[in-house]
C-alpha cells in the first residue's frame, strides 16, 4: 500500500524523500493532538453537509478519539516512509475503518491542515506563556512592594546618578512585562482565527460549512478569504515570535541587572546559597548562573523573528515548502520561553536585597539633585544652586542629606503599582482562554 497521500504511479526516491520529510516526523510529534481536534471539527461539519453518512463520522469519531488518547499519553508516532501527521492521522484511520478512513480529507489540504494546527498548537502554548509571565508580573510586584522603602543608586552611563529604589527596580520589570502582555494579546487573537476551510489556499467547491468549524473549535473568527488564510503561515508564526522576543527582551535585562548587582562590586542582591553553583577550582564562588544562562537564553529567543523572517520574507502568497523549517525554530521554542519564564520567577521570589547599600559613602554624590531642588526651593536659581552643590563635591565638603521627597506618579514615594496591575488585569483578561478549552473538550466527549 502506498504510504505517501499522493503517490499514484510512480515512487519517490529514497534521498529525495529524505530530504523534503527532513525533521517533519518529529517535529509534528507537537501537533498530533490538535490535527486529531481538527479532523473531529472537519469532520463532524463534512456529516452535516452529508459528505459523511451519520454511521460513518460515528466511527471515524470513535478512531479519532483513540489517537488522540495516544497523542496526549505520548505514544503516537509517525512510521517512517509517511510524511507527516496528517498522513498518519489518515493512514491510521483507514487500517482500522477502511475507505471511510480516506474519506476525511474530502474539502481540505495539508495546507489548511497545518495551518489550523498550527494555530491551535500556538493560542495552547500562548495560553501557558501569558500566564507564566503573570506569575512572574506577581512575584515583581510582591518583590516591588515588599522592599519600597529600600533605597539604592540607579545609574546612567553606568556612574552613580540618583537615588531609585528597590520599588522602582523590581517593578519596573514587571511594568515592562505589561507592555509585553500587549504583544501577547494580539499574538493571541491573531491565532484565535480559524483557516480551516481554505483548503490548498484557494477554497473548494464543496459547500464547506466555515462557520460552524469556527465555532466547533472554539475560534473568534475565521481567517474569511482564502488566499490570505494561506498567507498567515510563516506571518502569524513571525508575530507571535515578536510577542515572544518582546518577553525574552524584558528577562535579558532583568538578568543582566541581576549579574552587575549580585556582583561583590555592587553587593545590592544576593542569592541563596541554594540557588547559585560553585567552580571547580575556586573555593569561594558562589556564581549566579541561573541569570547567566536566563540572559543567553532570552537573547536566542529575541533572534527568533528575524531568523523566521529570513525564511518566509521574499515569498510570494500560496503555499511553498518552505514554510515547513519554520517549524523547526518555532515550535520548540515555546518549551525554551516557559523554562525561563518558570525559572525565573523562582529566582525573582528568592532574591535577598541589601538594605544597607547606602551606608557607603561612595554613593554619596547621588543626592546632589536632591540638595539643589531642596536649595532652589528655598529661592536660589536652580543654576547657581547647581554650581554651589557641584563646587561643595569637588571640594569634599558635601554632606548628604539621604532622605528623599519623589512624591509624583511612578516615582520612589509613589510607585503607582496599583495602576500597573490593572493595566495588566484588563490586557490578560481580554483574552477569553476557557473558551478555546471548553470548545477542545467539547470535540472529545460524547
Ligand atoms: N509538512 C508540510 C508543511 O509543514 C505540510 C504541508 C504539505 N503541503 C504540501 N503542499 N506539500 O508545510
Amino acid at each position: 500500500m502506498a504510504k505517501k497521500l499522493w503517490e499514484k504511479n510512480f515512487s519517490v526516491s529514497q534521498e529525495i524523500e529524505n530530504f523534503t520529510v527532513g525533521k517533519d516526523r518529529g517535529l509534528d510529534l507537537f501537533l498530533a493532538r490538535y490535527d486529531v481536534l481538527g479532523s473531529l471539527a472537519h469532520c463532524k461539519m463534512l456529516e452535516s453537509i452529508g459528505l459523511l453518512a451519520s454511521e460513518e463520522w460515528q466511527l471515524l469519531r470513535q478512531g479519532l478519539w483513540g489517537i488522540y488518547s495516544s497523542a496526549a499519553a505520548g505514544t503516537f508516532r509517525i512510521e517512517s516512509g509517511v510524511e507527516d501527521v496528517h498522513s498518519q492521522v489518515e493512514l491510521m484511520l483507514t487500517r482500522n475503518l477502511g475507505d471511510i478512513g480516506k474519506k476525511i480529507h474530502s474539502g481540505r489540504s495539508r495546507n489548511d491542515q497545518v495551518l489550523l494546527d498550527l494555530k491551535l498548537f500556538t493560542r495552547s502554548e500562548l495560553q501557558d506563556v501569558c500566564e507564566l509571565v503573570m506569575g512572574l508580573f506577581n512575584a515583581l510586584v510582591g518583590q516591588s512592594e515588599k522592599h519600597k522603602d529600600v533605597l539604592m543608586p540607579g545609574y546612567t552611563h553606568l556612574q552613580v546618578a540618583m537615588p531609585s529604589s528597590f520599588g522602582l527596580w523590581f517593578g519596573a520589570y514587571a511594568e515592562s512585562l505589561a507592555d509585553d502582555m500587549l504583544f501577547l494579546q494580539a499574538a493571541y487573537r491573531m491565532c484565535n482565527r480559524n483557516p480551516l476551510g481554505s483548503a490548498a489556499g484557494y477554497g473548494s467547491s464543496f459547500p464547506l460549512n466555515r462557520a460552524m468549524t469556527t465555532e466547533l473549535l472554539g475560534f473568534d473568527s475565521m481567517n474569511y478569504n482564502v488566499v490570505y488564510a494561506q498567507m498567515g503561515r510563516g506571518k502569524t508564526e513571525k508575530n507571535v515570535a515578536f510577542a515572544l522576543a518582546s518577553v525574552a527582551g524584558t528577562l535579558a535585562k532583568l538578568a543582566y541587572d541581576a549579574c552587575m548587582f549580585n556582583s561583590q562590586n555592587f553587593g545590592f542582591i544576593k542569592l541563596p546559597a541554594e540557588c547559585t553553583t560553585g567552580s571547580s577550582i575556586m573555593p569561594h564562588k558562589k556564581n549566579p548562573d541561573v541569570f547567566e544562562l536566563l540572559r543567553a537564553k532570552c537573547n536566542r529567543i529575541q533572534a527568533l523573528p528575524n531568523d523566521i523572517l529570513l525564511i518566509m520574507n521574499n515569498l510570494p502568497s500560496g503555499y511553498f515548502r518552505d514554510l515547513q523549517i519554520i517549524k523547526e525554530l518555532f515550535l520548540p521554542a515555546f518549551a525554551e520561553v516557559k523554562d525561563c519564564l518558570a525559572m525565573a520567577m523562582y529566582i525573582i521570589e528568592r532574591i535577598e536585597v541589601n538594605k544597607e547599600i547606602l551606608n557607603d559613602s561612595r554613593y554619596d554624590a547621588m543626592f546632589s539633585v536632591e540638595e539643589v531642588n531642596r536649595l532652589a526651593a528655598e529661592g536660589m536659581p536652580f543654576r547657581d544652586a547647581y554650581k554651589k552643590v557641584g563646587l561643595d563635591i569637588e571640594s569634599g565638603k558635601f554632606v548628604p542629606c539621604k532622605e528623599v521627597h519623589h512624591t509624583h506618579e511612578g516615582s520612589i514615594g509613589n510607585l503607582c503599582n496599583k495602576e500597573v496591575i490593572a493595566f495588566m488585569e484588563s490586557t490578560f483578561s481580554s483574552m477569553d482562554f476557557e473558551k478555546a478549552r471548553r470548545a477542545e473538550r467539547a470535540l472529545l466527549q460524547e
